[in-house]
């Protein structure tokens, strides 16, 4: 099969960090640009992280970067430095000087966004890890051009299972609702990777230390550091010292859709709602105009193949 040309748009966290390497090092997708939007921090160190891991992963073919939205559509901005720490990759100090940083800043994610939907149509996968503004701004300056993407895979939303940003919502959607409703009312081809799946893998650090201690790499020994604090966030808020794989199983999702099963609904987040804010709702049970394929369950042992296989570079039988 022909890999697929990918854009991945990322507000650049630890598992975002896991995500990108995972998908850099996946013969099935081309990642042709990486944009950065505020969410987990500042997009600014968005951008520095995602460099820092280009830097450290090495693919053949190298991504153009570009920053984006510093801020939600209409809302200040809510980051997570106690899951991600200050810098947004577990605060590990980095000796090297961040190169491409200015050219990256100087870029224009939205205008990127839109050249890439122009240049590969139905061929373009965006992969969408943080919130949507970036895409809703593509969106409102160009629809036409946004409509010719094949698809848009958004890790976002909690339907069955409570938030993990206050009681309902999930991160990415409490972020920027209005982003979020605005993508997933467009009628665009839109798959949704929620919280409901993605709480239920979950990387374990004696598991993650095994593997890269034996990889041996810069790449692995700065995978313990930075996850360690991610992991130990979920030490004392869930109870497992661990990390849950929220990002990487959005690019799962464009590797091998059929590691999956989706269900067609119609998808509003909550805009309005003061306890209520990011909230998924399918507001007509089954009954509205059903738009958005949400994930419904994965194949846990499949996919924690594959993403083993291909964070430690190994063969994937
Ligand atoms: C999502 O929120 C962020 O903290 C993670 O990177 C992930 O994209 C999970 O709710
Ligand atoms: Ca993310």
């Amino acid at each position: 099969m022909k890999p697929q040309h990918v854009l991945i748009d990322t507000d650049t966290g630890v598992d975002d960090a896991l995500a990108l390497v995972f998908a850099l090092r996946s013969p099935e997708l081309v990642i042709e640009a990486i944009t950065t939007v505020a969410g987990n921090v500042g997009v600014r160190k968005c951008t520095r992280n995602v460099l820092r891991i280009l830097n450290l992963v090495r693919s053949m073919h190298v991504p153009r970067v570009a920053e984006g939205s510093p801020k939600p559509l209409y809302r200040p901005l809510v980051t997570a430095p106690e899951v991600h720490g200050r810098d947004g990759l577990g605060d590990v100090p980095s000796r090297r000087r961040i190169a491409g940083l200015a050219e990256a800043v100087r870029r224009n994610a939205v205008r990127e966004i839109l050249d890439a939907c122009d240049r590969f149509g139905d061929r373009l996968t965006i992969i969408a890890l943080g919130p949507l503004t970036n895409i809703a701004k593509a969106w409102r300056k160009n629809a036409e051009s946004l409509r010719k993407v094949g698809r848009i895979i958004s890790m976002g939303g909690a339907f069955r299972v409570p938030g993990n940003t206050g009681p309902v919502a999930e991160f990415n959607y409490f972020v920027d609702p209005e982003a979020a409703d605005q993508i997933l009312t467009s009628g665009l081809p839109v798959r949704v990777i929620p919280l409901d799946l993605t709480e239920t893998i979950i990387l374990h650090w004696h598991e993650l230390r095994k593997r890269a201690r034996k990889e041996g790499s810069e790449l692995s020994r700065f995978l313990i550091r930075c996850t360690k604090h991610y992991m130990s966030y979920h030490r004392k808020t869930r109870g497992f010292f661990g990390g849950y794989l929220h990002d990487p199983v959005a690019v799962a999702a464009a590797i091998d859709q059929n590691l999956f099963t989706w269900r067609t609904m119609e998808v509003r987040i909550e805009t309005r709602g003061i306890w209520t804010r990011g909230m998924s709702v399918e507001p007509s049970h089954g009954r509205g105009r059903a738009s958005v394929a949400v994930a419904q369950t994965l194949s846990h042992r499949r996919f924690l193949k594959l993403f083993t296989s291909r964070i430690w570079n190994e063969a994937h039988g």
